[in-house]
């Protein structure tokens, strides 16, 4: 595993390697891996020969400095997990190499960024996005690999790619979520809960059953689709376990959906398939 803090090292072992033919994975982090991470640079090493993987706090997505100062570090452990896995170069740049001067980028995510998480982080995104532009733009990968855990995050950086970075014709692959065994999803902000908190935390998975998840998902998706991220969604069997009521108004937010994007919905439902403006009958034979 080659170790580098310095962009023009990065791009050269790059170079070699696009010379070989070898396609190139992209897995950024913030470092404090976890098995997270781990899956992320497996699925990596799985589709492509060489995996690059970049540990950098990055300052601009920080509305608060309190939160900067204690984001997890812990680069020595960090390398010893690393060099564990297939990973082929690390990237650890510096502030003033990533940052020489001041990023004053401000990116149009069309009110993406405005949203859920985003209302709670004034400019969070925008940093997101400053960050893996440069990142994008110095490893220039054929694949870029992100955890489904952040949702948000992952609708922001599709949109990113495909807005602003067209040229570089990345493919982003987005990666299941890992969980602990009480079903808390992994995450490097994890190490700052203390036992109790960590416990309370793991309800959260709890909350909903299948059926409901996709329904929240679904909600999720009828707001996110006012920014036209996506041109096409498909559902399979989001009416599982539900009648009557429900199943109207799971009907109707599909319906809202499909002002604003193509979506095609497998249902066993009337109160759905009435919701639709095409239908197509299947059967099983
Ligand atoms: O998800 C993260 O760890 C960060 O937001 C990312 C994508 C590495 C950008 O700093």
């Amino acid at each position: 595993m080659i170790i580098t803090r310095k962009i023009s090292d990065l791009k050269k072992k790059i170079s070699e390697a696009k010379k070989n033919n070898h396609s190139i994975g992209f897995v950024p982090t913030m470092g404090a891996l976890h098995k997270g991470h781990l899956s992320l640079i497996d699925c990596s090493a799985n589709e492509n020969e060489i995996t690059v993987v970049s540990i950098y706090v990055n300052p601009t997505q920080f509305n608060n400095q309190e939160d900067l100062k204690k984001y997890p570090r812990n680069e020595d452990n960090d390398l010893a997990l690393l060099k564990q896995t297939k990973c082929s170069i690390v990237f650890l740049p510096e502030t003033t190499e990533m940052y020489p001067e001041k990023d004053d980028r401000v990116f149009d995510f069309n009110g993406l960024d405005k949203l859920m998480e985003g209302k709670y982080r004034e400019g969070h995104f925008n940093g997101v996005a400053q960050i893996v532009s440069k990142l994008f733009e110095i490893v220039k990968p054929h694949n870029a690999y992100f955890g489904k855990k952040d949702f948000q995050q992952l609708a922001i950086i599709n949109y990113l790619n495909n807005k602003y970075l067209k040229e570089l014709k990345i493919q982003i692959k987005a990666c299941e979520i890992i969980r602990e065994n009480n079903g808390l999803a992994m995450s490097s902000r994890n190490a700052r809960l203390n036992d109790k908190q960590r416990s309370a935390a793991a309800n959260i998975s709890k909350i909903a059953s299948g059926g409901e998840l996709s329904r929240f998902m679904l909600a999720l998706k009828v707001v996110l689709s006012k920014v036209k991220s996506v041109p096409t969604i498909i559902f399979d069997e989001i009416d599982a376990g539900i009648g009557g009521a429900v199943a109207h108004a799971v009907g109707e937010r599909l319906k809202r959906l499909g002002e604003n994007l193509q979506v095609m919905v497998v249902t066993h439902h009337p109160q759905v398939a009435s919701k639709g403006n095409y239908h197509l009958r299947v059967r099983k034979a």
